[in-house]
């Protein structure tokens, strides 16, 4: 077991949805940060679990042979291996669960299970020129495509879930709102590519009442298509012609969702500096709302690196390597016993 703290190799997996990723840090740092995308998908519109777990393990060995290439390191050098135990859907966690455990096994070297949730937060811990690291306590929110949650996060490993979604995630919410205008799967990039070409005021819809910091998407969805509906039966030409203005409208909608649910975080918590994750925080609305609200309301807003916001192995990496650091401080080792869970709670 390599124990020196000074230079830490964790080798990370993920594999929770439809990305096989695999990332090679040393310490804080990432030397590579391979992501296999699952094209298959786009035919039917949305994730398949079969055929997402059968691609991962036809992606896992080419994926993770990349990421120590590309790193340069050798297997032999790996002070752990980093995986991510869930949540996700269950057959796709098998497959990097399994491998990370057989190889970790092979090498005698230590295992972590990581939360993929708390991943997107802590993926702000990565050591990036440019990019600030936020101090205790900070609000973490995450927005993908299975999740929207605001967590209070007093620690690296103290983390309290704060408010969620009581149905669709946000990340659905774009995707299925794309579905509805015809855009392939996943649609958010290209609602938000078409936004900035729009205008946000031009179909106004309307925000879900939800009781304090929960989110709600599926009504805002059942809106849009109903309009979208309406629309076309007046003009069968309307998206063609309004794409753009469409687009930027829900755009709009959603970042006023969240930036109303952020700001009565800051008010319920006190705390100012809020750290996004997560898909969705490449979405360039969300990233404008933030920053104009550095100054508007005196908040520290930290964005991710675009490379670490849609699933990726390197924020896996970081969690790993902050956890590796604890337990051999700790002296703990967890043994072989962690398995997948598709339901893991923060
Ligand atoms: O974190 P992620 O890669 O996977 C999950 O854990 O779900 O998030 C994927 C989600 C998809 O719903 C995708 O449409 C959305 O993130 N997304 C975006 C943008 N880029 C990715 N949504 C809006 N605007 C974007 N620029
Ligand atoms: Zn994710």
């Amino acid at each position: 077991m390599n124990t020196d703290s000074q230079k830490t190799y964790i080798l990370a997996i993920e594999s929770s949805c439809d990305d096989t990723a695999a990332a090679v840090l040393q310490n804080d740092k990432v030397l590579s940060n391979v992501v296999a995308n699952q094209a298959i998908h786009q035919e039917y519109g949305g994730v398949v679990p079969e055929l997402a777990s059968r691609a991962h393990q036809q992606n896992i060995v080419p994926v993770v042979t990349a990421a120590l290439r590309k790193a340069n390191i050798d297997k032999k050098q790996l002070s752990a291996i980093a995986f991510t135990s869930g949540p996700g859907l269950l057959g796709s966690l098998l497959v990097g669960t399994s491998f990370a455990k057989s190889f970790a096994m092979g090498l005698d070297i230590p295992l972590l299970d990581i939360n993929h949730m708390k991943a997107h937060i802590l993926a702000h811990f990565i050591d990036e020129e440019g990019y600030d690291k936020p101090s205790f306590p900070f609000i973490g929110v995450t927005i993908s495509g299975g999740h929207t949650q605001i967590v209070r996060v007093d620690d690296y490993f103290e983390m309290e879930v704060i408010g969620e979604t009581i149905d669709d995630a946000v990340g659905e919410a774009f995707d299925k709102s794309a579905k509805i205008m015809d855009l392939p799967y996943p649609g958010g990039p290209l609602i938000d590519k078409y936004a900035q070409l729009g205008d946000p005021k031009a179909f106004p819809f309307t925000k879900p009442k939800v009781d304090g910091l929960n989110f709600s998407f599926s009504g805002l969805k059942t809106q849009i298509m109903y309009f979208v509906q309406r629309q076309q039966e007046a003009n069968p030409d309307f998206l063609k012609e309004h794409r753009d203005d469409v687009c930027a409208s829900i755009q709009y909608t959603i970042v006023n969702i969240l930036m109303d649910k952020i700001k009565k975080a800051v008010k319920e918590t006190g705390i100012t500096q809020i750290a996004i994750g997560g898909g969705v925080s490449a979405n360039s609305g969300i990233r404008t709302a933030l920053k104009k609200a550095e100054t508007t309301h005196g908040w520290k807003t930290f964005l991710p690196k675009f490379q670490y916001t849609t699933d990726n192995a390197a924020m896996i990496g970081i969690v790993g390597y902050l956890k590796y650091k604890d337990l051999v401080e700790k002296d703990s080792f967890q043994n072989l016993e962690v398995s997948a869970q598709s339901r893991l709670k923060i």
